[in-house]
């Protein structure tokens, strides 16, 4: 692992390392705990190399904050990256990072988070603190460039803004975010917590129990804000030490106050225990799970998840099928299917809509309202498909449209990114897999079963192996397994095997949640 103090040094490294590589960046301000190793662990098995910064950022705290006083270890926090995988710790001094003593946003170029979006939750109460991290995480994404950057979710404002940055601004980088990290008693992992003392420690529980409160009440139909406010506010009460100084339940993406939740709401409280400031939340969500099915090549997966979806009463989200629509309008259209820009331009105004019908399928698919249920599977469109589906401006427009299909969830997925890229927030994520020797054994059966009867097992199997390679180095949705993913292996499992093995991950995982 590298340890760089200086932009000139990242960037020499980065260099050669962004050409053909997919970079993940993790900004921190170090004293790093389990909630950073969660971001750490999703970069390093999302990229192809992974940069923690370390980083005490002067902008994002006022006079009277503890930016003295915060915790500082570099040699520990290069250790916990090291033992992680991580490639680059990048640590500057403010200096480097172009913060002289005494500056602020009056003598420096800064960003400005949408004045709406700091009326509200700590904007009031930490002047200035958003544009401190707006700026610093928009000199980091100048300085890396990277293809994803991980953020936290317990920090749901400055998370929601720099979602909002990376869009109104256009900055070509993927957010992702994860979810919060709890100690046994439900305490919110923060470097922060340093600071409490032991009976602080267990008095600071009762932020997650109140949010728990409100969210018990919720999943038991409650929607009404004041109502489930006053349900949280109501626990909070009951250990005095913790002085509230806020509790607000905001639209996540926009953070304005709504009063009734119609498709999620962020619960968010802030508080003092001593002089020690918490903050934790809950993202309340009507939505049903997500399940997102990856694999390689021959392992089951599209029957499978189709038996998956059916069991559920779930939608099954056939990405494949929105490919070939996607290829049959380009090829409607006249377009080549390597003029990219033409096609990028041609998919701004695609719907594409999935009907239930009492077709085999049971599904019948349309794209901008043309029925296209069997000419997506012509051999003219199948011919075309790969060519098509490899263009980023496509993938990006139908990751896009699958997200929006995904919003109420309900859903089974099956591709290759489906629960790293598309559906990185996915309830249950499976990897379905099997030896290379039973995928080749599969396949040669199916070739078998089509008159092809001239290859051998060994050539199959090295087929195999050479498009295995292919799909997890490639640039755009390489096949990995997200970190969280269940991987189940069908060597020694029939369709209706495999279906019960993933029914059963979901059944598991459902019991856990509702507990
Ligand atoms: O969340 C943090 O640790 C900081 O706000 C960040 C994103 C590293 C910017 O300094």
């Amino acid at each position: 692992m590298r340890v760089l103090k200086t932009i000139a040094g990242l960037q020499a490294y980065l260099n050669d390392e962004r050409v053909s590589r997919e970079i993940g960046l993790v900004p921190t301000m170090g004293a790093l705990h389990a909630g950073h190793q969660r971001l750490l662990e999703r970069a390093i098995a999302e990229n192809d190399r992974t940069v923690a910064t370390i980083f005490v950022n002067p902008l994002q705290f006022s006079p009277q904050e503890d930016l003295e006083q915060y915790p500082r270890n570099l040699d520990r926090d290069c250790q916990f990256c090291q033992n992680l995988g991580v490639d680059v710790v990048f640590a500057p001094s403010p200096e480097e990072m172009g913060i002289f003593p005494g500056q602020n946003e009056r003598s420096l170029a800064v960003i400005l988070p949408p004045a709406d979006m700091v009326t509200g939750l700590c904007g009031p109460f930490r002047p200035g603190h958003f544009a401190g991290v707006a700026t610093i995480v928009t000199k980091l994404l100048n300085i890396v460039q990277p293809t994803r950057a991980y953020f936290g979710e317990k920090d749901a404002q400055q998370l929601a803004i720099i979602r909002r940055l990376i869009r109104d601004l256009n900055i070509p980088v993927e957010i992702r975010a994860c979810s919060t990290v709890r100690d046994e008693l439900g305490l919110a992992l923060s470097s922060r917590n340093q600071y409490l003392s032991a009976s602080q420690t267990e008095q600071a529980t009762i932020l997650y129990w109140s949010l728990e409160a409100a969210r018990q009440a919720f999943r038991a139909g409650e929607r009404d804000s004041k109502v489930l406010s006053a349900i949280a506010a109501e626990k909070l009460a009951t250990v005095p030490e913790v002085q509230v100084q806020y509790l607000e339940l905001v639209d996540p993406a926009s953070l304005q106050p709504i009063e009734r939740i119609e498709t999620a709401g962020l619960l968010a409280i802030a508080a003092y225990l001593g002089s020690t400031r918490l903050i934790d939340n809950v993202i309340l969500r009507d939505r049903q799970p997500i399940i997102a099915i990856d694999g390689p090549a021959g392992a089951g997966k599209s029957t499978v998840t189709r038996h998956v979806a059916e069991a559920l009463d779930f939608f099954h989200l056939n990405t494949g099928a929105m490919y070939r629509a996607v290829t049959w309008l380009v090829l409607q259209a006249g377009i080549d299917t390597d003029d990219e820009p033409a096609i990028a331009e041609l998919l701004q105004s695609v719907a594409i809509e999935f009907l239930p019908t009492d077709s085999p399928t049971g599904m019948q698919i349309t794209i901008n309202q043309q029925d296209v249920t069997k000419t997506i599977l012509s051999p003219t469109v199948t011919d075309s498909v790969s060519a098509v589906s490899k263009l980023p401006a496509v993938r990006s427009a139908l990751v896009r449209q699958q997200q929006a299909i995904g919003k109420k969830g309900g859903i089974v997925a099956e591709g290759r990114d489906i629960g790293t890229h598309v559906f990185p927030d996915a309830e249950l994520k499976i990897y379905l897999t099997a030896s290379e020797r039973e995928r080749a054994r599969r396949r040669r059966n199916d070739l078998l079963a089509q008159g092809e009867l001239n290859l051998s097992l060994e050539q199959i199997e090295k087929d195999i192996q050479r498009r295995d390679f292919l799909d997890s180095t490639r640039k755009i949705a390489p096949l990995r397994k997200a970190p969280d993913a269940i991987e189940i292996v069908t060597d020694n499992l029939n369709i209706e095997e495999a279906t019960e093995a993933i029914l059963n991950c979901y059944r598991e995982a459902f019991s856990k949640r509702t507990k």
